[in-house]
This record gives C-alpha cells, structure tokens and sequence, in this order.
C-alpha cells in the first residue's frame, strides 16, 4: 500500500533557483536563505520518497487566461522545465508516475473533486525552485514527482478549507494504491509577499509565524482564515499559502515538526519552510 509519510512546505522564490544555478548559494545574502535547507538536504537523502505529489502553482508559465483549473494533476511521464523568458532552468526533466496519478485523479474525481487532468505541461519555478531546494543539484531528481496546480494567481482562487479537504481526499487516494510507495506531500509558494502595487515588498513576520505554528499538532484553525485576511495580512500573493493547506490536510488529524525555518530577507518575500510527519494518536479512526 502506498503511504504519506511526510509533509514539506517551502516558499518557491525564484531567485533561489537563480542563486542555485549560478553557484551563488555561499554569498553573504543567500546563504542564511539556503542554511535553513541542509537538514531537510539531509533527511530526504535518508528518506528516499519514491514520489512527492508535488502542490504548486503555474505562474502564466504552462496556463494563462484562456484556462485556468482551479486545482489540476499532471499525469504524464514527464514535465519539462518551462521557459519564464530567460530560456529554462538547467535542471533535470521531472518524471512523473503516471499510474498513480491516474489513480488519484480517478479517486479525487469519485470523491467528489473535480480535477482537471493535465497530459502536457511545462512547470516553472513553483515546482522547480522547491525541488533544488530539498534535492540540491542532482543528474537526475531523485523522486517521481505528482504536479498538482492549483490556482492562486487569478481571483478566485479555491478556499483554505477547499484545499485542506483537498489534501484529505488526497490522502484517502494515496491510501487505496496497492504499490508499496514512500509518498510525501508538499505545498509550496508563500509566505507573506506582494510584488505589485503600493504595497510591494510587504513582509509580516508575525502573522507568518502564527501560522507556521498552527501548521502542527491538532488545532485545523488555519482552514477557516478567508481570503480576505491573506490579502490584508500577507499582501497579494500571500494566498499561495492555501497550497499548503493541501499539504497539511493530507497528513490527517495530528502532526509533529521536525524541521523549521523563517528567513527575511530574499527577494521580496518572507522564506518559509517546515517538515512535518503525521502522527497517528489513540482514539484515530484512520
Ligand atoms: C517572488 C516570489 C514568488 O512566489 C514568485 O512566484 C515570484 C517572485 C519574489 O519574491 O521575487
Ligand atoms: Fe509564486
């Protein structure tokens, strides 16, 4: 049977994959940035997940306003790196698993989620960017990767709690595979930043942190935060914060962090990360 057997979340900034790819990860004002990712380096190398499903969002890169899925899965062999105007990253090709995720789709679809199935995408720095950040420089990444786009860019984006309940159903679909398979589920993008308007560069470290908080143990108050708090607490693209509700629903009712990290500045957002396993505790029904 396959398992969740941990949730990561990261911010997905591009500039940490152009610090990466140009060798620049040592310099005085990237490297507090990086530091906060050796342990989890070190632990995935431990882990081995045979697949992350991986929780992003397309920015105009593979999608734009001629079509726009509020929650999409990508169930090819394989994604290219996409091309945001400086040619693509040279990272390894992601390999998808194709027989689960048809299977997650068909599950989702059953259970009510409305998917859309994605058989050609080329995925941008939302799915690339946490990739060098958990696997470093490989040939090859050393996972399948499940994409998972989910819409924040073009209002209205899905709930936190639609997301969560996404991330639930995720994890009965993953439940019903009959392979032996290591999963992890990860939600990327966040945390609190705007890059456009009045209000660029905003950065709120406190509200960022409370979150990161009620990310662990058994408390689901982040599903019912709406739309509007993001906006107002952690600027524009603060929403992309709902992808990892996908993450944290999809690790059932309890968790434990084992790894965090908060770094300001990089770029203009507010880097967040944590590690977190399920735990199962007395009187679980699952
Ligand atoms: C930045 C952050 C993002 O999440 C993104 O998608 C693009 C740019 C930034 O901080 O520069
Ligand atoms: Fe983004």
């Amino acid at each position: 049977m396959a398992r969740i057997t941990a949730g990561v979340a990261t911010s997905h900034i591009p500039a940490l994959g152009v610090a990466t790819d140009l060798g620049k990860t040592e310099e005085a004002y990237w490297k507090p940035a990086f530091a906060g990712y050796e342990w989890t380096k070190a632990w995935e190398a431990e882990q081995k997940p045979d697949v992350v499903i991986l929780v992003y969002n397309d920015h105009a890169s593979a999608f734009d306003m001629r079509v726009i899925p509020t929650f999409a899965i990508g169930c090819a062999e394989e994604f290219q790196p996409a091309d945001e105007g400086w040619g693509p990253r040279k990272v390894p090709v992601v390999h998808g698993h194709p027989d689960l995720a048809w299977h997650i789709a068909q599950s989702l679809i059953l259970d009510e989620f409305d998917m859309t199935i994605i058989n050609e995408m080329d995925v941008d720095h939302g799915l690339t960017v946490p990739l060098s950040m958990m696997f470093g420089q490989p040939d090859q990444w050393p996972a399948k990767v499940i994409p998972i786009a989910v819409n924040v860019v073009t209002y209205p984006p899905p709930s936190g709690n639609r997301c969560w309940a996404l991330g639930e159903a995720i994890a009965r679909a993953v439940a019903s595979f009959p392979e032996d398979l290591n999963v992890q589920v990860w939600g990327t993008g966040g945390m609190s930043h705007q890059l456009q308007g009045p209000r660029a560069g905003l950065i709120n470290t406190e509200w960022d942190n409370r979150f990161l908080d009620r990310l662990e143990g058994n408390t689901d108050a982040l599903r019912h935060i709406p739309h509007i708090e993001y906006l107002r607490e952690t600027g524009s693209e603060g929403i992309e914060m709902v992808m990892w509700l996908v993450m944290r629903g999809a690790l059932g009712r309890t968790t434990r962090a084992l790894h965090r990290h908060y770094h300001v500045p990089a770029s203009n957002t507010a880097v967040g990360h944590i590690v977190l396993e399920p735990i199962t505790e007395l009187g679980d029904t699952e």
